[in-house]
């Protein structure tokens, strides 16, 4: 028998009212995407909960090694994506989301995964705090993006020359951060993000680009959770 795995020892209460709201919108028989972050874990926890005390049945669709095993400590059942036609529900957390439900993502390193799914999701919940709430996207984070490491340096420059400083993940260039699928990261600080689209196409049109952290147009569902406790439930416009 699985026993539930250790709650958070911090608690973001704000994170956590998201996450577990977001729960609430998956039903039995399910295929349920089960996102990477703080805020997403939140939200796996509850549905191990219901799992265990409602008999929920669900199959789990991990976006990260992390979100996986979590998973499968909490005993929530697992499913290979290349099995399902599509993903019912996918509840994922976003590091920066503008007014349009554009986001960036991949603060957490598991940016290539997430869009996997997300893209076979027929519902997208992203579930946040308010700090990740922006005008523009870029005003706080830069932008993730997946890179093979063969040729890593000339991939940065070529990310440089659409505007960006470019900045391999990892405590050093020796040693730097490797994500599930073996790559490396850039984070790419772009100083003005007009066109997030178009921007998406350019960085991923660059040899040796994996994936960008720029999710466009892939969140349907937007839940804010507050200090308080309160939720917001937004769609998107
Ligand atoms: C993981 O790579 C990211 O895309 C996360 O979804 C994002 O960093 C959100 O994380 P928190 O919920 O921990 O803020």
């Amino acid at each position: 028998m699985t026993q539930p795995v250790a709650p958070n020892i911090t608690t973001d209460p704000a994170k956590e009212a998201a996450g577990i709201r977001a729960a609430d919108f998956v039903t039995d028989g399910m295929t349920v995407g089960l996102g990477t972050g703080s805020t997403a874990e939140y939200a796996i926890r509850r549905l191990a909960e219901r799992v265990r005390e409602e008999g929920l049945r669900i199959n789990g669709v991990p976006t990260s090694l992390k979100t996986e095993l979590l998973a499968r400590e909490s005993g929530i059942p697992l499913i290979d994506i290349n099995g399902v036609g599509h993903v019912d529900l996918t509840i994922d957390g976003a590091d920066e989301i503008d007014t349009a439900f554009n986001m960036i993502k991949g603060g957490g390193g598991a940016l290539l995964r997430e869009k996997v799914v997300a893209r076979a999701s027929t519902l997208e919940i992203i579930v946040i705090d308010p700090a990740k709430l922006v005008n523009r996207l870029g005003e706080r984070w830069a932008v993730p993006v997946e890179v093979v490491p063969f040729g890593w340096a000339r991939t940065a420059r070529a990310l440089h020359v659409l505007g960006c400083e470019a900045k391999l993940r990892g405590p050093s260039e020796d040693r730097p951060y490797q994500t599930d699928n073996g790559n490396y990261l850039l984070d790419c600080r772009f100083p003005r993000i007009d066109n997030p689209a178009e921007l998406e196409q350019k960085i991923n049109a660059v040899p040796g680009v994996v994936e960008s952290g720029l999710f466009i147009g892939l969140a349907h569902r937007l839940i804010i959770g507050h200090p308080d406790g309160r939720c917001e439930v937004r769609e998107r416009p």
